[in-house]
C-alpha cells in the first residue's frame, strides 16, 4: 500500500514562494519534514503557514521554488501522492443536520480514490480511531468543537495514510479538546504515520513534536529536531537576593556580567563556562544572602520569541 520512494522526507521544499500582489506571503522556504516525524509548523498568525500548506497540497499555485510530497513533485505528480495523504485544512464544512457517520459517508463518496464497497467499514473504523464511535449517530450540530475537529481528522483517515497534514487542529479548542487531539496524534504517530501539524501556539504542540520549524513573516527562522533546537549556548542565571550590588561584584569576579532589578539579579552565562555550585560558592563567600538561584537553558518559547521578534500568543 505504501508509496515507495527513495526520499527520506515526507515533505521537502526548496525556495518555496507565494506572492500575493507583489508581496511574498511565503518567501523562499526550504522545509524538510523527515518521514516518521511529528513535525510542528509554528508561527504567529499571518506568518504564512496556511499558504504553505495549501501549496504543498496543490490547493494553491506555487509562485516560485519547488516542493515534493512523499517523493512526488507538486503539482505534476500530485495525483500519485495525494491518495496517501490525509489533510485537515481550515476544517471541512460538515452538514450540521447529518450525523457524523453520514457526513463521513458523503465525503468518502466524493473521493474518487475511495472504494464504495469498503465504505461502511472504513467509516466506522475511522470513527473508532478518533473516539467518536458512540457519537457516530448524533447530528453534527450537537458536536462540541473538539468532536468536530476529531471528525475532520476521521475524514482525513478514511484511507490508510502515510502523511497527515493538520492545519491548526487545536485552534479554538478548550484544554480538554486540545488534549484529546494531542493524544490522537500521538497514537497515529505510533502507527508510523508522519504528522505535519501547524499551530500558532507553541505550548499546544511542543510536548508531542519530534521536529519543529518556526515561521516568521513568510520565512523559516528555525528548523530541526526538538533536541537540536533545545541545545543552548547560553544559560539564564536568576538570583534572588537583598544584596544586589554585592552579587554583581561577586559575579563579576568569575567573569559574569549581571543586571540587577530590585531583588532579582539576571545574567546570561555561556554554557560550560562555570558550574552553578562555583557561582553559589563565590556569592556566599562574598556575604551575599542567596534566597534562590537557578541556571537554566532558555525555554523553546523564550528562544522563539527572540527569533520571531513577535512572540507567540500564549493566551488560551
Ligand atoms: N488569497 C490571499 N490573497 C492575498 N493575501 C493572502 C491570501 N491568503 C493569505 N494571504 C496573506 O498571506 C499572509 C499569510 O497568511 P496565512 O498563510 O494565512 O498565515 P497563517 O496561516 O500563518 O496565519 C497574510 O498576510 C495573509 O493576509
Ligand atoms: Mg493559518
Amino acid at each position: 500500500m505504501s508509496l515507495s520512494t527513495g526520499s527520506h522526507f515526507a515533505i521537502e521544499s526548496a525556495g518555496l514562494t507565494k506572492s500575493f500582489g507583489g508581496h511574498n506571503a511565503v518567501d523562499g522556504i526550504d522545509l524538510k519534514v523527515p518521514r516518521g516525524s511529528i513535525f510542528g509548523f509554528l508561527g504567529p498568525n499571518g506568518s504564512g503557514k496556511t499558504t504553505t500548506i495549501r501549496m504543498i497540497l496543490g490547493l494553491a499555485n506555487i509562485s516560485a521554488g519547488s516542493v515534493s510530497l512523499l517523493g512526488r513533485s507538486v503539482p505534476d505528480q500530485l495525483g500519485e501522492a495525494l491518495p496517501h495523504v490525509g489533510a485537515l485544512v481550515e476544517g471541512p464544512a460538515f452538514y450540521p443536520y447529518l450525523s457524523g457517520r453520514d457526513n463521513l459517508k458523503r465525503f468518502d463518496a466524493a473521493d474518487r480514490y475511495a472504494d464504495p464497497k469498503t465504505r461502511d467499514a472504513r467509516v466506522d473504523a475511522s470513527l473508532a480511531k478518533v473516539g467518536l464511535s458512540s457519537a457516530a449517530g448524533k447530528k453534527v450540530h450537537a458536536y462540541s468543537l473538539g468532536m468536530k475537529q476529531r471528525l475532520g481528522i476521521a475524514n482525513a483517515l478514511l484511507q490508510p495514510r502515510e502523511l497527515l497534514v493538520l492545519d491548526e487542529p487545536t485552534n479554538g479548542l478548550d484544554p480538554q479538546g486540545t488534549r484529546e487531539v494531542r493524544n490522537l496524534i500521538r497514537s497515529l504517530a505510533l502507527e508510523g504515520i508522519t504528522i505535519f501539524i501547524s499551530s500558532h501556539l507553541l505550548v499546544e504542540i511542543e510536548q508531542i513534536c519530534t521536529h519543529l520549524a518556526v515561521m516568521s513573516r513568510g520565512a523559516i527562522v528555525a528548523q530541526g529536531s526538538v533536541e537540536e533546537l533545545s541545545a543552548s549556548e547560553v544559560l539564564n542565571l536568576r538570583l534572588v537576593t537583598a544584596q544586589g550590588a554585592s552579587a554583581l561584584t561577586a559575579l563579576k569576579s568569575v567573569g559574569i556580567n549581571g543586571v540587577v532589578d530590585g531583588e532579582l539579579v539576571t545574567a546570561l552565562v555561556p554554557s560550560g563556562q562555570i558550574k552553578p555550585e562555583q557561582i553559589v560558592q563565590v556569592l556566599v563567600e562574598m556575604g551575599v544572602g542567596v534566597q534562590s538561584f537557578t541556571l537554566e537553558a532558555p525555554t523553546l518559547e523564550e528562544r522563539f520569541v527572540l527569533l520571531t521578534g513577535e512572540g507567540f500568543d500564549v493566551a488560551r
